[in-house]
Parts: structure tokens; C-alpha cells; sequence
């Protein structure tokens, strides 16, 4: 199911991504030129849970057109991307390169890198910002950056708020309960930049197969891979109903002792 999940979101984040990068962010000339001017801009408050990256390897996971890693290679981490779409690999490599700094993007499904190459590789496992509704399972995935981090090494996951289960938040900034905080079910969603582009473009832009996790599922996953979780930090919304949070930022350790199995 992880197979046919994967494949169905690579094709929807290989339509149309570099084109929507450049009119999000420019061409890669210039989105280099704002990242160098302020790299710490572009990693927020999560910097803080990296300490100095100088020096640290860092992996982003499903990092995408490299907004956060070229910033963390700016600040002299060595860093990788995993990202399944073709697409954002090439805007991503383009803006490193104007930024002149070296990324290593590897275009895989995140389940299948290749990890006796990567394994105990990572200081920092990172992802930010619309993560584990690609994934089926969040177990496996947990594994895998159990896998990629050293002994000793951080992960630093952030991710939309799982209240967006159950809130639906109007134009006019009126909040309803609708859904189920408890379903389950894969759905087909649209591709983050699909309502970017004209109305009479978007029929053509393929769906994503999604899967939203509620905060339990999220921390039983983590706790469970062995990571030891440090801090789970509640973000509120940024736009409008900030008394409601609108993401979440998980800090977890890997620490020498592993649980025997309960
Ligand atoms: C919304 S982006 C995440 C935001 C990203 N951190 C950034 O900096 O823009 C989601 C990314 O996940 C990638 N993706 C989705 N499923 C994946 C998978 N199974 N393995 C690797 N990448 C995946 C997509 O190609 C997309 O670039």
C-alpha cells in the first residue's frame, strides 16, 4: 500500500513543481540571493533545535526544492535531501548552485534509500512542514530515521497540527468541527500548489493519496521506534484563530541504551 501511495504522490509532485517554485520563489538565481542573505530566516525557531550546524550532517527528508536545506549548507552543515519528485530536485540543485554551496539530492521514495550506505550516517534528521500524510504506515518511517541517525543524533520533526483532522477554518475566519479526528482512511487530496495556478488548469494537476495522523498515533510511532522524545512543542496558527494551534514540532534524541521489547 506504502508502493502505490508513493508512486500515486510522485506523479503528483512531478507536474508542475519547478514551474510553481519559480513563481513562488523566483528563479534560482534569486532565491539564492535571498537564502544567502539570511539563511536563518529560512529555518525559524527549528534551528534552535539543531544547535551549531557547522560541521553537523543533516538529512532532509522529503526536503523538496531545498528551502531548508541550502540554508543549513549556507550555515556549513553537510547535507542531504531525500525527495521523491524529479521536479524539485532540479530547482533545488539549481539555487544550491547559485547559492555555491554542494547538497546531495538523493530522488527516492523515502522507504527505499538505500540504508547500508546511509545508516548511522546523520547528527540531524529533519522534516518540516506537510510530512506524514505521505505515509501509510508511520512505523516503518520512524524505523528508517531511527536507522539514518547516530548514536547520539536529533530528530527534528515539524508538521501541520493534527486538529486539522476535525477543524475547517472559513475565508471569513469562522472555524466549524467537521470530520473525524479518529478516521483512518486514505484520500485523495490536492497537491500543495494546485490552487496556485488558473481554475481552468487545476483538473489537470493528478491528486495525492493521503493519510491524516492524530497526535497519539504521531508520538506512539516515535517513542516506539526507540527515539527518546524530548519535546513535543505546539505551535499556534499564524494566520488568523491563533488560539488554536496550527503545528507541532517534535524534538527526539538517540540515545546509547535501547529498550529491550516490552
Ligand atoms: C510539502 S513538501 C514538504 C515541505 C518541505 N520540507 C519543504 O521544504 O518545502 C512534501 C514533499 O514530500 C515529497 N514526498 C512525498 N512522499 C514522499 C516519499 N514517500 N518519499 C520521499 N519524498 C516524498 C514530495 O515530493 C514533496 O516535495
Amino acid at each position: 500500500m506504502q508502493k502505490e501511495q508513493s508512486e500515486t504522490n510522485k506523479k503528483a509532485w512531478s507536474y508542475r513543481a519547478y514551474e510553481w517554485w519559480e513563481k513562488k520563489s523566483g528563479t534560482p538565481k534569486d532565491a539564492a540571493a535571498d537564502m544567502k542573505c539570511n539563511p536563518e530566516k529560512y529555518l525559524r525557531k527549528h534551528l534552535g533545535y539543531m544547535g551549531d550546524v557547522k560541521g553537523k550532517n543533516i538529512a532532509v527528508l522529503l526536503g523538496s526544492n531545498g528551502r531548508k536545506a541550502i540554508p543549513l549548507a549556507l550555515l556549513g552543515a553537510s547535507v542531504t535531501i531525500v525527495d521523491i519528485s524529479p521536479e524539485n530536485q532540479r530547482y533545488a540543485l539549481e539555487v544550491a548552485r547559485e547559492a555555491g554551496v554542494e547538497i546531495e539530492y538523493i530522488v527516492s521514495d523515502v522507504f527505499e534509500i538505500d540504508l547500508d550506505r546511509l545508516r548511522h550516517n546523520y547528527d540531524v534528521v529533519y522534516l518540516e512542514g506537510g510530512i506524514l500524510h505521505y505515509f501509510v504506515d508511520l512505523n516503518p518511517f520512524a524505523r528508517i530515521v531511527y536507522d539514518l541517525l547516530k548514536t547520539g543524533g536529533r530528530l527534528v520533526l515539524n508538521d501541520f497540527h493534527p486538529i486539522r483532522k476535525f477543524l475547517r477554518f472559513a475565508e471569513n475566519q469562522g472555524v466549524e468541527i467537521e470530520g473525524d479526528y479518529f478516521d483512518s482512511r486514505l484520500f485523495d487530496g490536492a497537491v500543495a500548489y494546485r490552487n496556485m495556478f488558473p481554475q481552468s488548469e487545476r483538473s489537470e494537476f493528478p491528486d495525492c493519496l493521503l493519510r491524516l495522523w492524530n497526535m497519539g498515533e504521531i508520538i506512539s510511532a516515535i517513542a516506539s521506534c526507540g527515539l527518546v522524545i524530548e519535546q513535543l512543542i505546539e505551535e499556534p496558527r499564524t494566520e488568523g484563530n491563533t488560539f488554536l494551534p496550527g503545528s507541532f514540532t517534535l524534538v527526539a534524541n538517540k540515545y546509547i541504551f535501547q529498550q529491550q521489547p516490552f
